[in-house]
């Protein structure tokens, strides 16, 4: 029979603790809420109340329940006041000796059969649970935020922690209508370690000026499809919370230097810019603990006039190659209202590349999405041709060819002595270094990268990747045109892997390792990232759609540039691609497609 919790305790009432006070009440528990002083408990009445008049003015939560859950609170100053709880879960600060202070008074002060349980999101647990005289009741119950939306849980055992303790909490969390997945005592559990090397890597992109707060943030929640930029998502945890729990799991977890917080994270926490709850962080907030972004002296310009500011006039694009992007790139652009030169190999590859529009434009028709006289049009704008001396007078190239330095090189140097002067010249590489085909030309200022994603009809984002010999020119030309196309572009720097790839693959391979260690299983980790962190597929989905000899390719790239020891491809990767398991498209990789 599992254990009957009427009352629990909330200690600390800051980002999380609110959350799982509401969490609580909402589900029919009785909760004392616990802070250190009257200001503090009021700001936890204020988040509380906030949050559960927004759940009533979106009808998610009717009136008398909201006031039901509200009068389930009885909000306190210290710990005394939690004698008579059945559970208690404390979250406080991320500080290993404040949270062994505070267990050790929770042992003296509870029920001797209550359950202990630290929200911690990085410190160890054990450590946590030796300030009591009872670790076997000591549990780790991670939270995700913001605690009311996000359905997991991590349920973290100890070594010492009982078998019955552990299934009560299981049971508690369905209760509360969340899914948890149980995991032994590891810093960063399943999600943050998968969450937080990507998180610090961003912000050292942003620290090094690899690209604008906006465009990083931009090109995760496009690229991937992610709920939000790396940057908003650290100011909703807290640079302070997040700072400490880098430190946590860099001295914890092996001194992976990934996990060495940004220097930028220091300087901003000290300056007091601790994310939304201090209204000012990577971005500035309307107050202290609102959502809602407002202007500052960081933001870029709107409109499209400051896009053009600078452009080159485009009307006429040439598009070169005849795969799968080349095929989007010269729907894109003709439904944009483009001239479009196709050039490939051969009459034949045109014809193919042709009818692949045609099919792709029809079913826009069929969908709703595209009248007929636009499709016809669309088509009318395209001129299908074999030989790059058409590019003569074309505005702009795009480069869609096979992903060979060689085969790009040669390319950019017959272009250079083909096309008119004045013409931006793009590739779409994904790997290969931008500046490596600019230097094949006698014009790299007019060299540019423009790295659209598959498929390009439908993925809003482009990467335009600047060589440090693109002119600004020829930058704000390829800003401009993206506008045009309906794209979100982000600049960015001619590195490895971009901005996306860059900060994607190594959290893929570190999943990858985590399965290797036998941490946790597929599906958990998998779990672990959609329902903790909201992103659309888990990273074992995502490689075996992706497929793994892509995936190992990107990251033996980014290894090789960036030397970073942390990149190192997962020895289990290799040996999946060795074995012909690639993921979806031979039928197996991590998961067996052949039995679904
Ligand atoms: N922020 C996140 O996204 C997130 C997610 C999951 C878990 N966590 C973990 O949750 C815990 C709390 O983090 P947070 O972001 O909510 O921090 P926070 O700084 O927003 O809130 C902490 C609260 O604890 C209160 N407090 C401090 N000392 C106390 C005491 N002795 N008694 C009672 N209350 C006290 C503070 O007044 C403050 O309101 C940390 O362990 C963190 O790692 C955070």
């Amino acid at each position: 029979m599992a254990r009957e919790f009427t009352r629990v305790g909330v200690v600390g009432l800051g980002t999380m603790g609110a959350g799982i006070v509401e969490v609580f009440a909402r589900n029919g528990l009785d909760v004392t809420a616990v802070e250190i002083s009257e200001a503090a408990v009021e700001r936890g009445r204020v988040t509380l109340t906030g949050s559960t008049d927004r759940a009533v003015a979106k009808g998610k939560l009717a009136e008398a329940e909201r006031d039901a859950l509200l009068a389930r609170v009885d909000f306190r100053v210290g710990l005394d006041a939690l004698h008579n709880v059945d559970l208690v879960i404390e979250a406080v600060p991320e500080h290993l000796d404040l949270k062994q202070r505070i267990f050790a008074e929770l042992d003296r002060v509870c029920k001797p059969e209550a359950i202990l349980a630290t929200n911690t999101s990085s410190l160890s647990v054990t450590e946590i649970s030796v300030a009591t005289s009872r670790p076997n009741q000591v549990i780790g119950i991670h939270f995700f935020n913001p605690a009311p939306v996000m359905k997991l849980v991590e349920v973290v055992r100890t070594v010492v922690t009982s078998a019955d303790v552990v299934a009560d909490v299981e049971a508690l969390c369905e209760r509360l209508g969340k899914v948890d997945v149980t995991i032994s005592d590891r810093a960063g559990f399943i999600a943050n370690a998968l969450l937080f090397g990507y998180l610090n890597h961003a912000v050292g992109m942003f620290e090094a000026r690899y690209a604008t707060r906006e465009d990083i943030d931009a090109a995760m929640k496009l690229g991937c499809g992610l709920p939000m930029g790396p940057l908003a998502l650290m100011d909703l945890i807290g640079l302070d919370t997040a700072y400490e729990i880098l430190d946590t799991m860099y001295r914890r977890g092996g001194r992976d230097r990934r996990h060495a917080p940004a220097p930028l994270l220091k300087q901003m926490v000290t300056a007091g810019l601790l994310g939304r709850k201090s209204g000012r962080g990577f971005y500035t907030y309307e107050r202290p603990g609102s959502p809602k972004v407002v202007p500052d002296e960081y933001t870029p310009p709107a409109g499209d006039a400051a896009l053009a500011d600078g452009a080159r006039g485009i009307a006429k694009v040439g598009v070169v190659g005849s795969g799968t992007m080349a095929t989007g790139i010269i729907e894109v652009f003709a439904k944009a209202g483009y001239e479009v030169i196709s050039v490939t190999r051969g009459a034949e590859k045109s014809a193919k590349v042709c009818e692949a529009v045609k099919t792709s434009l029809n079913k826009g028709v069929v969908r709703g999405k595209l009248s007929e006289t636009d499709r016809d049009a669309a088509l009318g704008r395209i001129t299908w041709s074999a030989t790059l001396d058409h590019l003569a007078d074309v505005d702009l190239v795009v480069e869609a060819v096979i992903e060979e330095l060689s085969v790009k090189k040669a390319l950019f140097a017959s272009l250079d002595e083909i096309c008119k002067p004045g013409v931006v010249l793009a590739t779409t590489t994904s790997s290969l270094p931008v500046i490596d085909v600019a230097m094949a030309t006698q014009r790299p200022a007019d060299v540019i990268g423009l790295h659209f994603f598959n498929p390009a009809p439908i993925m809003p984002l482009v990467e335009i990747v600047q060589t440090i010999r693109t002119s600004a020119e020829t930058s704000a030309t390829a800003r401009a045109v993206c506008a045009k196309l309906g794209k979100t572009g982000v600049v960015c720097g001619d590195r490895s892997g971009f901005i996306v790839n860059a900060l994607l693959f190594p959290y893929l391979n570190d999943a990858v390792k985590m399965l290797e260690a036998s941490y946790s299983t597929a599906d958990d980790i998998d779990y672990a990232m959609k329902l903790g962190c909201g992103y659309p597929m888990g990273p074992f989905e995502l490689l075996d759609v992706v497929g793994l000899d892509v995936s190992l390719a990107i990251q033996r790239e980014l290894y090789l540039e960036l030397r970073e020891p942390g990149f190192a491809p997962a020895p289990l990767l290799e040996h999946l691609v060795t074995a012909g398991y690639l993921g979806r498209k031979t039928g197996r990789g991590f998961r067996d497609h052949t039995r679904r």
